[in-house]
């Protein structure tokens, strides 16, 4: 057991909830990590295969060994800098419980509304099948949430990363959809035929490479950096993706892009040039610039 959750020798040796959610908030807020108490919750509840907020009405329970171990070797990894949601494995997007690993980037709740907005989009969900692209899948949250909530469409979701579109395998299979997506390694939209998809949805990755030194230490460090480095500005994948995804859809398909916060006016005029009408930028939560839409003519 780590050093800062030993109990006292004259302390019974089997330690309670109490005492040891009382020892793990204390030892990640020395260390000073950001959310203590809250990473301390869920890292017990999930030992405890409970509820973060059951945990008042179980504080006088004892840990087994093992449910003790499990914490131990969890806190250790959050005290090493690692995401919480490595940590603990798996994390909800759109009320769905993914996978979640340093295979592929954490699912990030500007992308649920990424996936609203898809959803929405009335012109290709009344196909009888629509064909569609996840560009740079990662876990697969947004081709698996889309092949979910849409049963008619054919999905077809990308990774430069073989290990990210493995875990977004793993993902589907958990999930149930796996026949319904095709998975394929690839740069981008290489390779596919002109005017075969009827939407192209994609987080490419959008953060300019300098920026990426600023970015919090446990993103920085632990998330992998082909699914945040989008070169130079940050629009290395965007200006890339654009035209080849005109290329792809046929008239009247949909492109979807998440994208920083800055580069909103930078993506409209792109779309427009190479083609895209009715294109528009939508906020996410936060008020930011965070997705934009267009439509082949
Ligand atoms: C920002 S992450 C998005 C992951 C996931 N779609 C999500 O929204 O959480 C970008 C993903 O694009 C992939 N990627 C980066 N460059 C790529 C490229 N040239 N072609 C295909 N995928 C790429 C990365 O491996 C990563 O999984």
């Amino acid at each position: 057991m780590h050093r800062t959750l030993k109990q006292p020798s004259d302390e019974p040796s089997t330690p309670t909830v109490h005492a040891v959610l009382e020892a793990t908030v204390a030892a990640l807020v020395s260390a000073g990590v950001s959310e203590s108490c809250l990473k301390a919750e869920y890292i017990l509840s999930r030992a405890l295969k409970c509820h973060r907020l059951e945990l008042p009405s179980r504080q006088n329970r004892e840990l087994s060994a093992g449910q003790a171990g499990q914490i131990s070797a969890q806190v250790e990894r959050v005290l090493a800098g690692e995401p919480i949601q490595y940590v603990l494995g798996d994390m909800d997007f759109m009320g769905r419980s993914f996978k979640t690993d340093s295979r592929a980037l954490i699912p990030r709740p500007e992308t649920e509304t990424l996936v609203e907005n898809v959803l929405a989009c009335k012109d290709v969900w009344s196909l009888e099948v629509p064909v569609v692209a996840d560009v740079g899948t990662g876990t697969g949250c947004i081709v698996v949430t889309l092949a979910l909530e849409q049963p008619r469409g054919a999905f077809l979701a990308i990774d430069a990363s073989p290990a990210a579109l493995e875990l977004a395998r793993e993902n589907a299979a958990t999930l149930g959809v796996a026949e319904r997506i095709q998975f394929s390694q690839g740069d981008l939209l290489d390779g596919l035929r002109s005017g075969s998809l009827d939407m192209v949805v994609s987080n490419p990755p959008y953060v300019a490479t300098a920026e990426i030194e600023t970015l919090q230490a446990d993103i920085r460090e632990h998330e992998p950096r082909l699914a945040l480095d989008g070169g130079p500005d940050g629009m290395n994948a965007i200006s890339k993706l654009v035209p080849q995804a005109f290329d792809c859809l046929r008239p009247g398909g949909w492109l979807f892009l998440e994208i920083g916060e800055d580069q909103g006016a930078r993506v409209k005029s792109l779309m427009k040039k190479d083609g895209f009408g009715q294109v528009q930028i939508q906020r996410d939560l936060n008020g930011h610039d965070r997705i934009v839409r267009g439509q082949r003519l």
